[in-house]
């Protein structure tokens, strides 16, 4: 084992104990359903402020409180919330007692830092996907959040949609039949010479404005980098690529509609084939995920072509389930869908197309309800596990060049 892992393994322990002793702090305080829920942000980049506007959305919410290691993000935290404390450290804003739930948006390789941290805090917890960059850590996270009393949410803002609520009560009805096989697929382009997700290095993201050792979190040092900062998705170290990034909201929608456990095995081929432009992460992937009980999953994507948006087809003896949307906003993850079932002539002679009526519910203001009603949130700590065990089974499969089964990775279907 290198010597990094040794340290990972021996931090998550370290959080997990921290976390365990969080258990035994009582709620910040119990709120009452007209109660203001005071939120805080650790990481408002992109996402942060997307999330810190429709949060601001939600029946009496407010924010108090932001941490960033990057003093640009501060003054625009206090744009979207005037009023804030601003702080470098997130354990500043951790520290604070009038702060009931704490969002994560940092980049992916620091989401299990603050995940335990806020729930050593005994604070609620909403946690963008994908929920860890790593399998033992998505171990670790679970198991501190099944031990806490805390509410834990999961940036998985498709399990809040009407698509959800419907396809399962189609499910349920019988009118899909025996599945085997489900595909999927989303695809994006940019304008030749420029790679998707590629961003602008701002004047001012220099190591004087970045605590660029917090940032790296364990990663080895060197010195201050820019490029590695601000397009941090390009890279293993930090990212899990379009699979932590696209694929985790697209399985976590299959696994909730089909009620699936962990996957028995993975497959993933694909490259950088898009634009060649020092990027690690694959661009174009072809992932294939068995389940137990004979079923496939297949997941598609590509960076050069955006014509087919984004798909799931759910293949059934006696009808499909088909969930459409168009190409996805990479900040906010909005798009506009449409959830049709077309029945099997062969199993359901009578059977007639149908289309999803249902709205589904805010995500956002969903997790603010949960934090004064203490109830699961749409998007669960299960959820957000199972999807990232999937996702990186997926990833491992792609850099090791081979099937990997969850033996392998040391997990049971039981989990
Ligand atoms: N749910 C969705 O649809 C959705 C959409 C986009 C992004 N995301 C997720 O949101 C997260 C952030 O993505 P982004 O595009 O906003 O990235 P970003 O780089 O724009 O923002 C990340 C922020 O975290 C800060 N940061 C980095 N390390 C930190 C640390 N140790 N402590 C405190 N702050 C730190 C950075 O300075 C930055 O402001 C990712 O996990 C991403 O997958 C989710």
């Amino acid at each position: 084992m290198k010597n990094t892992e040794i340290k990972r393994r021996e931090f998550l322990k370290q959080a997990a104990a921290g976390a365990a002793i969080g258990l035994a702090m009582p709620a910040s305080r119990v709120l009452g359903a007209n109660d203001r829920v005071r939120l805080g942000i650790i990481g408002p980049g992109a996402r942060g402020q997307e999330l810190m506007r429709e949060f601001l959305k939600a029946p009496n919410a407010e924010f108090v409180a932001a941490a960033d290691v990057y003093t640009r993000r501060h003054d625009e935290a206090k744009r979207l919330a005037p009023g804030i404390q601003t702080f470098n450290d997130h354990r500043r804003l951790l520290d604070l007692k009038d702060v009931d739930a704490v969002l994560v948006a940092t980049p992916l390789h620091c989401h299990a830092r603050h995940f335990l941290d806020v729930l050593a805090a005994g604070k609620d917890l909403y946690c963008e996907k994908t929920m860890t960059w790593s399998i033992p850590e998505a171990e670790a996270c679970l198991e501190a959040a099944r031990k806490s009393k805390r509410v834990v949410g999961i940036g998985l803002q498709h399990q809040s949609s009407g698509e959800l609520v419907d396809a399962k009560t189609w499910l349920k009805d019988g009118i899909v039949g025996k599945i085997t096989s489900v595909e999927s697929w989303m695809g994006r382009n940019t304008p030749r010479g420029k790679g998707q997700w590629v961003r602008q290095v701002p004047a001012d993201c220099t190591a004087a404005n970045v605590q660029w050792d917090a940032f790296l979190n364990g990663r080895s040092r060197r010195p201050f980098d820019g490029n590695q900062f601000i397009n941090w998705r390009l890279f293993w170290e930090f990212s899990g690529g379009n699979v932590t990034e696209n694929m985790v909201h697209q399985v976590a929608w299959i696994m909730r509609a089909l009620d699936l456990p962990l996957p028995t095995a993975a497959y993933m081929s694909g490259g950088v084939f898009s634009e060649k432009d020092g990027r690690e992460v694959p661009d174009t992937i072809a992932a294939t995920l068995d389940f137990p009980g004979d079923l496939v999953i297949t997941w598609q994507s590509t960076f050069s072509n955006k014509h087919y948006g984004l798909g799931d087809r759910i293949l059934g003896s006696h009808g499909s389930i088909e969930r459409l949307q168009g190409v996805t906003d990479m900040v906010s993850g909005r798009s506009h869908s449409s959830l049709r079932y077309y029945p099997e002539k062969d199993n359901r002679a009578d059977g007639v197309a149908l289309e999803g009526q249902s709205k589904g519910t805010d995500h956002y203001a969903n997790f603010v309800e949960c934090v004064r009603s203490r109830k699961q949130p749409n998007a669960s700590v299960e959820i957000g596990y199972r999807s990232a065990v999937v996702g990186h089974m997926a990833n491992m499969s792609y850099r090791q060049k081979q099937r990997v089964t969850l033996e392998s990775v040391g997990l049971t279907a039981s989990r």
